[in-house]
């Protein structure tokens, strides 16, 4: 049994997530979606927010399952059994930053392998931070982000500049 770790802020999940994590279940017998609980961080969306997102957007694949995490991503994947963490790689821009976090990860534990999947060129320039201005301005994010996200994104502004 294969399972791969897919984690992230998801913050919130986009299209350019989504089409990982569909190509990943090609792959994998078994995909753990993990969103970071990250109280440094101030999101838009709350962890529960984002995992019913993930849950909505993801319920046509039945190898994916979502779940959080706090602490050290490394020792999440050694509790659920998994030996893979899985990473989306967009541009050149994505490198230094990832290549760091895989060499932390290996060194924490070498028996975890990074492995990288290129987004599709379609999602190349994708992010959430650009899908949460695009928003917050009320440009359409059709087409950017699953159905039941775009849903989401607009009550969330909608309702904070009441
Ligand atoms: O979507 P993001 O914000 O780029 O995801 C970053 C994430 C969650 C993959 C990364 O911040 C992470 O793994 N955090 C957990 C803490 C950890 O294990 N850090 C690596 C060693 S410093």
């Amino acid at each position: 049994m294969l399972t791969a770790v897919y984690p992230g802020s998801f913050d919130p999940v986009t299209c350019g997530h989504l089409d990982i994590i569909e190509r990943a279940c090609r792959v994998f017998d078994k995909v753990i979606v993990a969103v970071l609980i990250n109280p440094a961080k101030e999101p838009l969306f709350t962890v529960q927010e984002r995992m019913e997102m993930l849950a909505g957007a993801t319920r046509h694949l039945e190898k994916v399952d979502v779940e959080s995490f706090d602490g050290l991503l490394v020792d999440f994947v050694r509790r659920r059994d998994a030996r893979v963490i899985l990473k989306g790689l967009r541009a050149i821009s994505d490198f230094d930053y990832e290549f760091q976090m895989a060499s932390i990860n290996r060194k924490l534990d070498p028996s975890i392998e990074t492995i990288f999947m290129m987004t599709s060129n379609d999602y190349a320039f994708l992010s959430s931070s650009a899908v949460k201005n695009l928003a917050r301005f009320g440009g359409c994010v059709r087409g950017l982000v699953p159905g039941n996200v775009e849903a989401k994104l607009k009550n969330k502004f909608s309702t904070d500049r009441r």
